[in-house]
């Protein structure tokens, strides 16, 4: 019997596809063009029809992916080799909001606005927002830690997992820790999923700290006359006391493409080639404007003087939009790599200098945009006049290794938050020795003997 034969005899036929449609669309995340078919994709409804699965692919040592939404920006979805593509999509269940403890249980499938909505109903609030916050997957932001703005203030989602339900490749389904504040109960299973990237097991439910909502926000766009400028000027605000909810860098060609596709209207100046873009956020509204005129005398001392206030929250709402469609609007536009760099915070103006710098010698376009709060830039290389040879090869290859390197000089890494995947491992090694490798060689082997989980992601 095939795969499919057998996998429908086990799960029933709404669980099991193999048509044309979906090899395609599952086959694909958001990285890059990249297309992987897999054999059979399976979406499983309950944890008992992952664990059956799991037990099954085990036996036959079946190879699994897990996917969430499929926003993924280093194609750690993609079933690059063949087998099970497991899409999380029917986990989408909000379980339980407790509101006397702060905490929410929900399936891994649950989408991250809808989970942030629902919470926000009762004065509670989750904070990490990745910009896909409208589709991605909370089990896909465990997988990968995924931040988004609201880190500069409230951490990323590492910061919020109190407790995770997963089905290890065996089909053994365990709680990893305790829905506690605090636990100093041996190693941290639980943290060991974050970033993870899908190669430990199945996560099927999530336990997320919440914090109360805070009942107001302000929001500023500063236009810069250069990127450069506007990073000197990230370090002083954070150093004036002042904890921005967001602070957020865009260059000018992501603003220019985000206003041309989404028809809106630029608040970028005609002389200014890069925006700030920042929120403060609280309870008071006396001390949220005290703050804005605070980070206005600092970026004052930075020579920036045009600086706009968002009035209403359609206004709000737009810049926002600006700022979080740059990587859809830019991969529209052209072919790309997206690297997602970050360096300590003081570094920024040297990192946005060194990456224009290595792009003139190896001949490349970037836009750069990001969470310069906390030093992590948003890289997006656009193919432009280069050729395939040089796209696909040594040429851009060296290029991308001479910006980790530089990544790595600044007190840096080659992810902050879009984690490793399958684009980013073979530069592992610009930051990680052969000792680390092993380490986590070594834990995945604990969790995963065979090897069936998600392989050739993160590490070889
Ligand atoms: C962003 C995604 C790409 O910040 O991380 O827009
Ligand atoms: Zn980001």
């Amino acid at each position: 019997m095939d795969i499919e034969a057998q996998l429908i005899d086990l799960l029933g036929p709404d669980t099991v596809s193999v048509t044309n449609e979906d090899m395609v669309k599952y086959g694909q995340d958001m990285t890059e063009d990249f297309v992987f078919q897999p054999d059979v994709v399976v979406t499983p409804a309950s944890v008992e029809q992952v664990s059956a699965l799991m037990k099954w692919c085990t036996q036959n040592h079946v190879i699994v992916t897990p996917r969430g939404a499929g926003t993924g920006l280093s194609g750690a979805s993609l079933p690059i080799a063949k087998g099970v593509l497991l899409s999380m999509e029917k986990f989408n269940q909000i379980l339980d909001i407790d509101e006397a403890n702060m905490q929410a249980t929900v399936e891994s499938g649950v989408i991250n606005d809808v989970l942030r909505h629902a919470v926000e109903r009762v004065d509670l609030f989750y904070p990490p927002d990745p910009a896909s916050k409208g589709s991605c997957f909370i089990g896909g932001n465990v997988a990968h830690n995924s931040g988004g703005p609201k880190a500069v203030k409230y951490g990323v989602t590492k910061d919020y997992i109190l407790n995770l339900e997963v089905v290890l490749p065996n089909g053994e389904v365990i709680w990893t820790g305790s829905n506690t504040l605090k636990n100093s109960t041996g190693y941290s299973l639980t943290q060991l999923f974050l970033g993870s990237e899908g190669t430990l097991g199945i996560i099927t439910k999530v336990v997320v700290r919440l914090i109360a909502k805070p009942k107001h926000n302000l929001l500023l766009w500063a236009n810069v006359d250069l990127a450069t400028t506007a990073c000197k000027a990230v370090s002083d605000i954070m150093k004036s006391g002042i904890v921005p909810s967001g602070l957020e860098l865009m260059e000018r060609k992501g603003i220019d493409l985000a206003c041309d596709q989404l028809n809106l209207s630029s608040p970028l100046e005609k002389n200014s080639q890069a925006a700030l873009l920042i929120e403060v956020d609280g309870n008071e509204m006396d001390r949220l404007y005290a703050g804005c005129e605070q980070i206005g005398v600092v970026l004052e001392n930075h020579g920036v003087s045009d600086v706009l206030f968002a009035d209403s929250t359609e206004q709000k709402e737009a810049w926002w939009k600006i700022r979080r469609s740059i990587g859809e609007v830019v991969k529209n536009h052209s072919t790309y790599k997206e690297q997602d760099t970050v360096v300590k915070r003081s570094h920024l103006a040297e990192l946005m200098a060194g990456v224009k710098e290595i792009g003139k010698r190896y001949n490349f376009e970037s836009v750069c945009y990001g969470h310069a709060g906390d030093g992590n830039l948003h890289v997006n290389i656009l193919k432009n006049d280069l050729t395939d040879e040089e796209w696909n090869g040594a040429h851009l290859e060296n290029g991308i290794r001479e910006i980790f390197r530089l990544c790595k000089a600044l007190g840096g890494t080659i992810s902050g938050e879009h984690g490793i995947g399958y684009v980013q491992k073979k530069f592992m090694n610009e930051v990680l020795t052969d000792t680390h490798l092993s380490l986590m060689r070594g834990i995945k082997k604990a969790f995963d003997p065979l090897g069936i989980m998600n392989p050739g992601k993160i590490f070889d």
